[in-house]
């Protein structure tokens, strides 16, 4: 069994009957799905799953997870991801799979997160994995300009065909290649005001749980204050 999977099959323990479970994004979050798809046709596992991307809810639907839209739910009680890093003080960033709008609007409104990951993406500081930043098409390229006067080092994800990726709100996504990011919150303030951001991968303070799938350690829990 791959890391991966070990931590998705692990993370499916703390679905219970009767939850609001938003579902992640990824290939971590692709073995979470998998099993409780598996949870509700062997054990009968009632659960209602609130999808955060197009990918996750035709995976789900295959499955037969029965799935409400966020804004059909009063509130979700557990939402499982994936992450691209997580900082020594568990900041994340998210985003390489395009889904990160989605993903951190079902994480907002969820009682509790828990990010799967394997060892790899634990890091000191962010900004290795280039930010990934969701905005709309319409001006796009003066914001390519602006973060670049900003040193933010940024580059519009193509696709194959060499066309802007789309996401599945069809916005563009802007990587931000820092290396290093020293200041997080202050990079997000500054993100957030924007305009023609929608949203940015740098998940601050939205995490309880990280379960880490060590090569040698195997499965490690870290329950984190928020
Ligand atoms: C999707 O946009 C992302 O936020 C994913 O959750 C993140 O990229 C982790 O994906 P993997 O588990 O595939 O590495």
């Amino acid at each position: 069994m791959n890391l991966k999977q070990l931590v998705g099959i692990e993370s499916a323990k703390y679905v219970k009957d009767g939850m609001v479970v938003g579902l992640g994004t990824g290939s971590t979050a692709y073995y979470m799905v998998e099993e409780i798809g598996r949870r509700i046709k062997e054990e009968g596992l009632n659960i209602t799953g609130v999808t955060t991307s197009n990918a996750t809810k035709e995976q789900a639907t295959k499955l037969g997870i029965p799935l409400k839209s966020i804004d059909e739910v009063s509130c979700v009680d557990i939402t499982i991801d994936g992450a691209d890093e997580i900082s020594a003080d568990f900041q994340g960033i998210k985003g390489g799979g395009a889904a990160l709008l989605f993903e951190k609007i079902v994480a907002t409104y969820s009682n509790k997160v828990i990010w799967i990951v394997d060892e790899s993406k634990m890091v000191k500081y962010l900004g290795k994995f280039p930010l990934p930043v969701e905005v709309i098409p319409y001006g796009s390229a003066q914001l390519l300009k602006k973060f670049k006067e900003q040193s933010l080092n940024p580059k519009l994800r193509l696709a194959k065909d060499g066309q802007p990726i789309l996401t599945d709100s069809q916005n563009y996504i802007i990587d931000l290649h820092m290396d290093v990011i020293k200041e997080p919150v202050a990079l997000a303030n500054w993100l957030d005001k924007q305009i023609g951001v929608v949203e940015h991968g740098l998940f601050l303070n939205m995490v309880d749980k990280v379960i880490i799938g060590d090569p040698v350690e195997g499965i490690k829990i870290i329950d984190v204050a928020r």
